[in-house]
């Protein structure tokens, strides 16, 4: 294993941007920062380079990533089709933590996608990402830089060292803002789903689109990467009402020793979630307890996390 002062973090200036872009161009794979966390980038249209990025996560095939796109114009590459449902949400959200998923065009090859004839597509509010992305001038497919079913890294050093030793490079961009993943909404055909809750709400989703929105069931070719146990660090994760004296975990209110204190704002809880359980998964520690959030739809998405790493 390497140490982190051995990983490859590369300061996002310009030229090292563009020997990104050219690495990404031969097809190999770099960590980039986004506004959610960090993925794993590859050029969309090179299926080797995007097999390899499977690769490195133990990702099963059927599991498909987000495509990640810098302008609309790049959109008509990566879309067969396109729905009102769509376009009201690109227009709302984008640059953000919002990813669609729409009928695929053939221009995405099926290694991508899983096989299915849709792609998930977002335009992330990152300059570092979405300077690479241009520079490339391929759209960039990117699922998060962590192995599969682990924590997803919110900072350059998060990054797991077997995955960035494989990688060109880590793009440093420091903390991700949102700290969590995009929200995914399947705007394909019919009424719009959730598939996976994240850096939107439901809230703010509905409100756009004027409608109530149903959650996917987890039947798997709707959303192949909904699996119980995700999101987790190596320690067991138990949630709790009330984490008691002396155990290690994530509290409300005053922290005792070993105990982190975590914020009572849903949007700072989920920026600041992986980087605590990270911090507390050290060697030794066998459960991880986690205080209970309280109730309502503005916790969803941290809840969601929660409840895959506890499974
Ligand atoms: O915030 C994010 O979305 C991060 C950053 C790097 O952009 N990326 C990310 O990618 O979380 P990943 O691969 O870890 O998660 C992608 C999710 C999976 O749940 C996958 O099943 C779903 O998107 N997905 C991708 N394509 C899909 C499709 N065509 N239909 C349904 N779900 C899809
Ligand atoms: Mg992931």
């Amino acid at each position: 294993m390497h140490e982190s002062e051995d990983l490859p973090i590369l300061r996002p200036t310009t030229e090292n941007i563009s020997l990104c872009a050219e690495a990404i161009l031969r097809g190999e794979m770099v960590c980039i920062p986004t506004e959610t966390v960090y993925g794993i980038a590859a050029d969309v249209t090179n299926p080797e380079a995007i097999q390899r990025v499977f690769d490195v996560k133990n990702r099963p095939a059927e599991n498909p990533l987000i495509v990640h796109i810098s302008d609309f114009v790049q959109l008509d590459d990566v879309i067969g089709e396109w729905t009102k449902e769509a376009d009201v949400l690109a227009n709302r959200y984008w640059p953000g933590p919002l990813t669609l998923v729409v009928k695929k065009s053939d221009y995405i090859p099926g290694v991508v996608t899983g096989g299915l004839d849709t792609v998930a597509v977002r335009m992330p509010d990152h300059p570092v990402a979405l300077e690479l992305i241009e520079a490339s001038g391929v759209p960039l497919a990117a699922p998060s830089a962590n192995k599969f079913m682990g924590l997803s890294p919110t900072s350059a050093d998060a990054i797991d060292s077997e995955i960035a030793r494989q990688c060109f490079a880590i793009l440093d961009g420091g903390t991700c803002r949102v700290g969590l993943e995009s929200t995914v909404v399947d705007v394909s055909s019919g009424a719009p789903r959730i598939l996976r809750p994240g850096g939107v709400s439901r809230g703010d989703i509905q409100a756009a689109l004027g409608r109530p929105l149903a959650t996917a069931p987890p039947e798997r070719r709707a959303s192949p990467g909904m699996y119980d146990r995700h999101y987790a660090p190596k320690a067991r994760v138990i949630l709790v009402p009330q984490v008691a004296e002396g155990e290690p975990g994530l509290v409300f209110g005053l922290p005792g020793p070993g105990q982190i204190p975590m914020p009572n704002d849903p949007a700072l809880y989920g920026a600041m979630m992986y980087s605590a359980l990270n911090q507390m998964d050290r060697p030794g520690v066998e459960v991880i307890y986690v205080q209970l959030p309280p109730e309502g739809s503005a916790w969803e998405a941290v809840m969601d996390r929660l409840q895959k790493a506890s499974s």
